[in-house]
């Protein structure tokens, strides 16, 4: 499915500057929504139902540690989806009964606050499976982070099963630079300062062949050749720019991490209607390091993505065309 002009017009375009380099690029989340309800909402949901009912065990755990975790995850999301998007989610809540109402879904429960048996499934898992985020929960303990619950459908290229139980400098491990750097110690000490009711983001990106949000490693069979298939013809419909837009939430009772990352797909057809990001976007490619283009999985097409995009930007008639 493709973007919507309104969905052009807003995908979070990550590049501020021509040369882009790891940093602790945070800001803070002021009077927005932490979880975003967009225009793929029914599609992403049903995707994601298809994934977890191929492979739940591979894209769904929470350690048993992680209880309170899991409701106060629960009550963050269901009151940030009533608060933003009042048309579409309610919650009322006549103290420990609460009933949540999705409209989208058409779905009604009622349920008693921290008793999980009179919910269909555990806390984290039903909340998670009606928002497009991927979600991780993190332990916060032993001066460190570590990864002890998530729902994960719309990986960029990496496993949950993998990661499940690591330390934030570990499942990190795999990142070129950063750690000489020093990017995730700074990272890693600032997360764990993270105040309740005082959310924080930031953006991620890499490149993906066709609109495909599923690029687990658990699924590579299913994607990984397609980076063969990118030709100079073919380039603005299938190569596209993803986006993660992450938020790091304090979680109140138990003193977690929430992480949800929330991804965006753009095609570079699509990306290509505004001339500012074509040649941003085309610079950040022709400037960025090898081992960062190895890393991004982009080294068989990056190529033909900079030509293609040195034929859009020279383009004469490229004001004309956008107008
Ligand atoms: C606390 C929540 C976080 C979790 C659970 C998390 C998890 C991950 C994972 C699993 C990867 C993929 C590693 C791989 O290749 O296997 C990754 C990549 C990365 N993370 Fe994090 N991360 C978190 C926060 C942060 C923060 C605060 C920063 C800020 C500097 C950061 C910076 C990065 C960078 C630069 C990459 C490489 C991405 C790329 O170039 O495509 N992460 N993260």
């Amino acid at each position: 499915m493709t973007n919507s002009p309104k969905a052009i017009k807003n995908f979070p375009f990550p590049f501020k500057s021509d040369a882009y380099m790891y940093s602790v690029n945070i800001q803070p989340v002021t009077n927005e929504a932490l979880f975003d309800v967009d225009e793929h909402y029914h599609g992403e949901i049903e995707e994601r139902d298809r994934i977890l009912q191929a492979d739940k065990s591979g894209r769904y755990f929470a350690f048993p540690h992680m209880k309170d975790a899991q409701w106060d995850a629960l009550e963050i999301i269901m009151n940030d989806l009533a608060d933003y998007y009042p048309e579409s989610f309610t919650l009322t809540q006549e103290g420990d009964r609460w009933t949540w109402l999705n409209k989208k879904l058409n779905l009604e429960d009622t349920f008693t606050f921290l008793d999980e048996t009179t919910l269909p499934y555990e806390p984290f898992e039903y909340i998670s499976r009606q928002v497009q985020e991927d979600i991780i929960l993190l332990d916060q303990r032993e001066g460190d982070l570590f990864l002890d619950a998530g729902i994960l459908t719309f990986p960029a290229s990496w496993s949950l099963d993998f990661d499940a139980g690591m330390r934030f400098e570990e499942f990190h491990g795999p990142v070129p630079r950063a750690h000489e750097l020093g990017v995730f110690k700074k990272a890693k000490a600032f997360l764990m300062r993270v105040q309740i009711g005082k959310p924080w983001t930031r953006l991620n990106w890499t490149m993906t062949v066709n609109r495909r949000l599923d690029t687990s490693l658990e699924t590579y069979a299913d994607w990984g050749s397609d980076r063969n298939t990118v030709t100079l013809d073919n380039c603005g419909e299938k190569v596209h720019l993803r986006v993660e837009v992450q938020r790091f939430v304090r979680l109140p009772r138990s003193n977690g991490l929430m992480f949800p990352i929330h991804t965006y797909l753009i095609s570079l057809e699509e990306l290509v209607t505004n001339p500012d990001w074509t040649r941003r976007l085309y610079q950040v490619l022709k400037n960025l390091p090898p081992d960062l283009v190895e890393y991004k999985g982009l080294s068989l097409y990056h190529h033909t993505v900079i030509t293609w995009l040195s034929q859009v930007v020279d383009e004469p008639e490229l004001a004309e065309f956008h107008s």
